[in-house]
């Protein structure tokens, strides 16, 4: 099969010099990717600016801003028959960048905001995507409930849930801790485990669910 699987934080630029962006550091995307490539499948990663290796085999797309994250996914997806969405994708870029340096003259500095395309919302409705579609859910507070609600609203198979509020998990760490929310309404938590031993078996999982209904 051919997985398409996003990773890494977007850098929605504010100056030249400057940027808005998260925590992300692609380990977890990036351990998908080796375990679908260990398990014989073909990788497509799309990726932000991280600072690790993308693994031997995989086809690396390197983007900066979730639009160039957006415009990667929609050349690519139709090529897909799963697409995991494990980016932690800005939400929001500054409307206007500024062209040049912005200076400290002033005591207080406005950035206005303006929405991301959503990519994983996209996947169904405006890429017509029908492969097997895995989101995350990056949440602090009210886990099941925001899972859940992205798995209905962005028609994906399964959602992966982590608890971002917590320290020794998810962002930037080497392990992680998920619960799997699936379109059939059963869940499943995982142990506390490394994020290759966690990419394993979602790999596993993922490859066994259903597929072809939407195609
Ligand atoms: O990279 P690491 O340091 O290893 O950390 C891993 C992780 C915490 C980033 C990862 O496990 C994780 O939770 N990834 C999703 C982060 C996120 O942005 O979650 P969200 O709940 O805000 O978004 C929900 C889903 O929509 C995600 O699949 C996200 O990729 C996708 N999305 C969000 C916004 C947007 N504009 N486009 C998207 O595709």
């Amino acid at each position: 099969m051919h997985f398409l699987i996003t990773a890494g934080p977007t850098r929605e630029p504010i100056d030249p010099v400057r940027y808005l962006s998260n925590r992300s550091s692609g380990k977890m995307g990036y351990a998908l990717a080796a375990a679908a490539l260990e398990a014989g499948h073909e990788v497509t990663l799309v990726s932000g600016p991280v600072a690790i290796a993308a693994p031997a085999g995989v086809t690396l797309v390197s983007v900066e801003t979730a639009q160039e994250m957006y415009d990667a996914v929609a050349g690519l997806i139709p090529a897909a028959d799963v697409a995991i969405f494990c980016a932690a994708v800005a939400d929001y870029r500054v409307a206007s960048v500024a062209g040049e340096k912005i200076k400290k003259s002033e005591d207080e500095l406005t950035l206005r905001l303006v929405k991301n395309p959503d990519i994983l919302g996209s996947a169904r409705g405006v890429f017509g995507f029908g492969g097997i579609l895995v989101g995350f859910a990056a949440e602090t507070n009210d886990l099941a409930m925001h899972a859940l609600d992205k798995l209905r609203r962005k028609e994906c198979d399964l959602i992966v849930a982590n608890d971002v509020s917590r320290s020794d998990i998810a962002f930037d760490r080497d392990v992680n801790e998920v619960s799997l929310f699936f379109a059939d309404g059963t869940r499943e938590d995982l142990p506390f485990a490394s994020k290759q031993e966690i990419a394993d078996t979602l790999i596993a999982r993922i490859v066994s669910l259903p597929r072809g209904e939407r195609q």
